[in-house]
């Protein structure tokens, strides 16, 4: 690969030259966990035991590391194993993190109930709002700001660009959780941050087939850092399930059109329709984050949340009422899913300062025909 080569064109053969030994035009699965030396020490491409390295891997993290312009990526068993074993590589007990106001209930559930006891501080911020950063960042030294954009589940942006210069200016790094994106929307690295982290398990792999995470990096040497501590820690992914994110990686982009086009639909149909009190989609106008989504996204992806003007009972009865959108946890996957975040993916957030609303449902816009997934929601929001 070259690196004029277009995102397409590197999701499909960045880390990916047909096999030397086969032909294979897709890396083969290495389903073994070690591998024969040529007399003591004497490795055959750098491949000794399956923790360490394995082929299906480093062809997933070459295209990984190709997708989001950084020089190194790790894959990981998970996204967050791949946030806890980053955060546990530059942070030390007795530092402090920023966090933002609204993120995925297991990060937070990470940071405010595991590494809180491993020494880890952190002060909640809302990630849109700069100025409110800036003051966190010179009340206290600061070693990492953790940022999403676009949030879970709310939708919320963040400038990137913004974030990272108030980061280095205080000495801290900046690490941008890019699930909701996926770098062929965004491209945090470009845009200064020192570190890329993804749940592999939603669009990259794309098919709810698989769970696995990453970490792409600004900077080698935190890579060598980062892969030291994954090898002592063992977090990795299996190879088939390495080549199961591989092959979904090779259509991320056609399926981010669509996702995006698809949900820009619903978004649109939401706002007028009367059982709704507020729809949070960053394509939307009206959204705070529109035009800073506009700077530095390429669409606006295929997450849409909305409130219900009548209440919790009414968005748990919605959730229930759906033929297409499927009632179930994660994202990202072809078919469409909706959830009640406050009972499902953030009931660890409830007391926090990342509380959800109980009247919100999020949607993770899948890439069937739109009509139908517009009249699915239609006639689940047919009041009783
Ligand atoms: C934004 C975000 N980050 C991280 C994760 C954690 O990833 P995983 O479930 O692959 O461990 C998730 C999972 O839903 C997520 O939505």
């Amino acid at each position: 690969m070259t690196t004029r080569d277009g995102f397409e064109t590197l999701a499909i053969h960045a880390g990916q030259e047909p096999d030397p030994l086969t032909g294979a035009v897709v890396p083969p699965i290495y389903q073994v966990s070690t591998f024969k030396q040529d007399g003591v020490g004497g490795l055959r491409g750098g491949y000794e035991y399956s923790r360490s390295a394995n082929p299906t891997r480093t062809a997933l993290e070459e295209c990984l590391a190709a997708l989001e312009a950084g020089p190194a990526a790790l894959a990981f068993a998970s996204g967050m194993a791949a946030e806890d074993c980053l955060l546990r590589t530059v942070c030390s007990p007795g530092d402090h993190v920023l966090i933002p106001d609204d993120a995925y209930g297991g990060t937070y559930r990470l940071f405010a109930r595991v590494l809180a006891g491993w020494g880890l501080s952190h002060g909640v911020v809302s990630m849109s709002d700069l100025p409110a950063v800036r003051e966190q960042l010179a009340a206290r030294p600061v070693k990492v700001v953790w940022a999403e954009t676009p949030t879970n589940p709310l939708l919320s942006i963040a400038d990137i660009q913004g974030l990272a210069q108030a980061a280095h200016e205080a000495g801290a790094l900046l690490v941008v959780d890019n699930t909701f994106a996926s770098p062929y929307l965004q491209q945090p690295l470009t845009l200064g941050a020192d570190a890329v982290v993804h749940s592999t398990t939603k669009y990259l792999g794309g098919h709810s087939d698989v769970v696995g995470g990453a970490v792409v990096f600004a900077d080698a040497e935190l890579a060598e850092r980062v892969d030291y501590v994954r090898n002592a820690t063992g977090g990795v992914p299996g190879p088939f399930d390495s080549w199961l994110t591989l092959r979904g990686i090779k259509t991320l982009a056609v399926r981010m059109d669509r996702h995006s086009r698809n949900a820009m639909r619903v978004a649109q149909m939401l706002a007028e329709h009367p059982a709704v009190a507020e729809v949070l989609y960053p394509g939307l106008p009206t959204h705070p984050g529109h035009k800073t989504a506009q700077e530095q996204m390429r669409s606006f992806g295929g997450m849409v949340s909305f409130r219900l003007l009548a209440g919790e009972e009414a968005a748990v009865r919605a959730c229930g009422r759906t033929r297409l959108f499927t009632l179930g946890e994660s994202l990202g996957g072809v078919e469409s899913l909706i959830e009640h975040p406050a009972r499902m993916t953030h009931a660890s957030v409830a007391g926090s300062q990342l509380e959800v609303p109980a009247d919100l449902i999020r949607l993770s816009v899948g890439i069937e025909d739109c009509d139908d997934l517009i009249d699915d929601l239609r006639q689940a929001l047919v009041p009783d």
